[in-house]
């Protein structure tokens, strides 16, 4: 008989997101007429911003003409799109070769899927409150996992030390969800801590559009070392709406090298063999993110997101709460009142006022106590919510 992969026996029941769609379900199919107000999973609510649509219009047009029509796609991504991110890179003071950059069809995608680049048995440092798929996809390999909390005390951005060690360090700045973005100095600490005990970071960039304050790093290629023990993975999800329509990107360094094994080209031979590349259509839609105009275009989207953080943070300032983030990152991440619990807090907003958020608890352990709010839903739902969160929390 065939034997499952028995790792799985070792996951929490679902999925974090998941078991908070089911929650919500329950919910409406209880009242159906609610208009719930919907600051849990960072889905954004803007459309694509013009430049991607027309080009992905005309990319469609491209595959109804014999001379401009495209089969298969480079499994590591369109030529035009790996130059045009490394340019943007390049913009930045962030030296990369097109061979660098690896198109992904999304950030979550590609974390699970960039473990076949490291054996079952090396180890992974979480730092939490963390996105939840980070331990899961390495419970699913049965890798085991190097816990780190954080917390208020360090501004939830820890050091490097011997508690910290592991294989595979994971470090996702501006963070989800705590919004906290490591100093250059701070990540320049974690870059020297890889190279000395030779692992390797994984560097979620998905949120550094969002990063507002000067001197912040928005690559790890920034910090000096980083090329040499470093994976940096983006997302077009959030920084420009691409969550349905899916595209990212992966930078991998060819010094990064362990056991003469260059990670570069092992991505290459993965690629090859376990994808077809990205839909052609979706490549063209998001090369034009990265002109001046789509630059302009989104950060316009981006700018309406951080109103609504201002938004939320303002009625969390009048009720006295604390919280962090909202400013360089789309989450914000506050104390629940009175000690209640994460889950009893979000179940207290869902029935009593109609608003959606996430527990902090689905984090991990030193989540719990905490609440994170999205501010990727539209505005009037965003001051409705900050209205009724205002009614409901009020003393006296
Ligand atoms: C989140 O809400 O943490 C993210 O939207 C989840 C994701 O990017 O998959």
């Amino acid at each position: 008989m065939i034997k499952p992969n028995m790792h799985y026996a070792n996951l929490k029941d679902s999925y974090l997101f998941y078991n908070i769609a089911q929650k919500v379900n329950a919910y409406l199919t209880e009242h159906p007429d609610t208009h719930l107000l919907r600051m849990g999973i960072g889905d954004v609510s803007l459309p694509l911003c013009s430049s991607v649509i027309t080009a992905l219009h005309g990319a469609v047009d491209d595959q109804s003409a014999a001379d401009r029509f495209h089969g298969y796609m480079p499994e590591c991504g369109a030529p035009f799109l790996r130059e045009t991110i490394a340019a943007h890179y390049g913009r930045r003071g962030v030296e990369i070769t097109p061979e660098e950059v690896f198109v992904s069809s999304g950030a979550s995608d590609e974390l699970g899927d960039i473990l076949d680049l490291f054996d079952r048995s090396s180890s992974a440092l979480v730092i939490e409150p963390a996105y939840p798929a980070y331990v899961d996809a390495n419970v699913m390999a049965g890798r085991r996992i190097v816990h780190l909390p954080s917390g208020r005390e360090n501004g939830f951005l820890p050091e490097p030390s011997p508690k910290a060690h592991a294989d595979l360090l994971y470090i996702c700045s501006p963070n989800n969800p705590t919004g906290a973005v490591f100093s250059r100095e701070q990540l320049k600490r974690w870059v020297d801590f890889a190279n000395m005990n030779r692992s390797v970071i994984l560097f979620d960039a998905a949120y550094e559009a969002f990063i507002e304050e000067d001197g912040l790093p928005h690559s790890i290629f920034e910090i000096d070392g980083a090329r040499t023990c470093a994976i940096e993975i983006c997302s077009l999800s959030k920084t420009a709406g691409f969550t349905g329509t899916r595209l990212g990107y992966t930078v991998i360094p060819k010094e990064l090298v362990r056991h003469g094994m260059c990670f570069n080209d092992m991505w290459v031979r993965n690629r090859t063999t376990k994808t077809n590349g990205v839909s052609y259509i979706i490549q063209r839609g998001g090369a034009a993110v990265f002109t001046p105009e789509g630059q302009r275009q989104i950060m316009e989207n981006i700018r309406y997101y951080k109103e609504n953080a201002r938004t939320l943070t303002k009625v969390l300032d009048r009720l006295g709460i604390w919280y962090c983030g909202g400013r360089n990152a789309p989450y914000i991440w506050l104390r629940c009142p009175d000690g209640t619990d994460s889950w009893s807090f979000f179940d207290r907003l869902l029935n009593e006022i109609q608003v959606v958020g996430t527990p902090g608890e689905g984090f991990g352990a030193c989540g719990e106590g905490y609440f994170r709010f999205s501010t990727f839903g539209n505005s009037a739902d965003t001051a409705e919510a900050a209205e009724r969160l205002f009614s409901l929390l009020k003393k006296g």
